[in-house]
């Protein structure tokens, strides 16, 4: 078993990164610039965003971080949208989720231009995703796509199962591995909370990936031996011989599935750590204008 290893991805990309704002700037341009909305003070908000945030100046962007009150209206907040998509000098912002009750987060998603929707949330974004042509994946599948690439793991004709269906991981992952990309143009199966058998669909998986949100749910008999395991799911656990009282668990039970895996992520320390890439990586694709041009 090799582990898949989100650390040193993560790393290795980051300094790719790097070293293309270094050319862009080379060749004049000024560097990517990355806005973050953050409404409130949501605690795991805040961690999520000062990260993007630090990550940012990490690679040479420039971020910008408008902090508003939770009383902000939603009238206020779709005009700072309007505002950040006018702005030539911004080339992608995000508006950390969740927003408070009051405020209508598919209208704020809605408003925010395609071409700077660097979380690829955007109907328009998903819609390209979906036709094959080029866009913003959102952070998770882009992740995936890029751990899988690092480790030239062959996808190609292979039985991919997807456990989980939402709109931002287990749906986009899906469709990215049908297309006739590296990686890609697997057999996938999506299964969900619905499914028959799961057990022994995820069993016929050359590859799983797993976002269904149960911690430690797949065990090592869901699991064909050799598969290559991905496992997006992080999760606290109650755990008295940690100082701080917790660890972090995915959706995969790593000490027994590991074994049987070709390669696995770890959690901590596989998929999560992809996900700031993935925003950098689209706000270079952004001021490069790779996407929309
Ligand atoms: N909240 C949790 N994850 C995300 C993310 O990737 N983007 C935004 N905008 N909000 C989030």
């Amino acid at each position: 078993m090799e582990l898949l290893d989100g650390k040193k991805v993560s790393t290795e990309v980051l300094a790719e990164i790097a070293q293309e704002v270094v050319s862009l700037k080379q060749q004049g341009a000024r560097a990517p610039h990355l806005v973050a909305v953050l409404v409130g003070t949501d605690g795991a908000s805040e961690t999520y965003v000062n990260s993007k945030v630090k990550h940012c100046g990490i690679v040479g962007f420039e971020s910008t971080l408008l902090r508003y009150n939770e009383d902000i209206t939603e009238r206020e907040l779709l005009d700072v949208v309007q505002r950040l998509n006018q702005d030539p000098n911004i080339d992608g912002f995000i508006v950390q989720l969740p927003l408070p009750k009051h405020i209508d987060e598919r209208k704020i998603t809605l408003a925010i231009a395609p071409e700077k929707d660097v979380d690829g949330f955007h109907p328009s974004n998903v819609g390209r995703l979906t036709l094959g042509l080029p866009t913003y994946v959102s952070a998770t599948p882009l992740g995936i796509v890029e751990i899988l690439k690092k480790y030239n793991i062959d996808t190609e004709g292979k039985n991919c199962v997807v456990v989980g269906r939402s709109n931002i991981v287990g749906t986009p992952i899906a469709i990215l591995m049908t297309k006739n990309t590296n990686p890609g143009n697997a057999t996938v199966t999506i299964c969900h909370s619905k499914t028959k058998n799961l057990k022994e669909i995820c069993a016929t998986a050359d590859i799983l990936i797993v976002a269904m949100g149960k911690p430690e749910f797949i065990k090592a008999d869901m699991v064909k031996p050799g598969a290559v395991v991905v496992d997006v799911g992080i999760h606290r656990i109650a755990d008295d011989s940690k100082k701080s009282g917790f660890r972090l668990v995915g959706d995969v039970k790593f000490d027994e599935v590991a074994p049987k895996a070709s390669f696995i992520t770890p959690v901590p320390g596989g998929v999560g750590l992809m996900t700031i890439c993935s925003l950098l990586l689209n706000t270079l694709k952004s001021a490069k204008k790779e996407i929309y041009s």
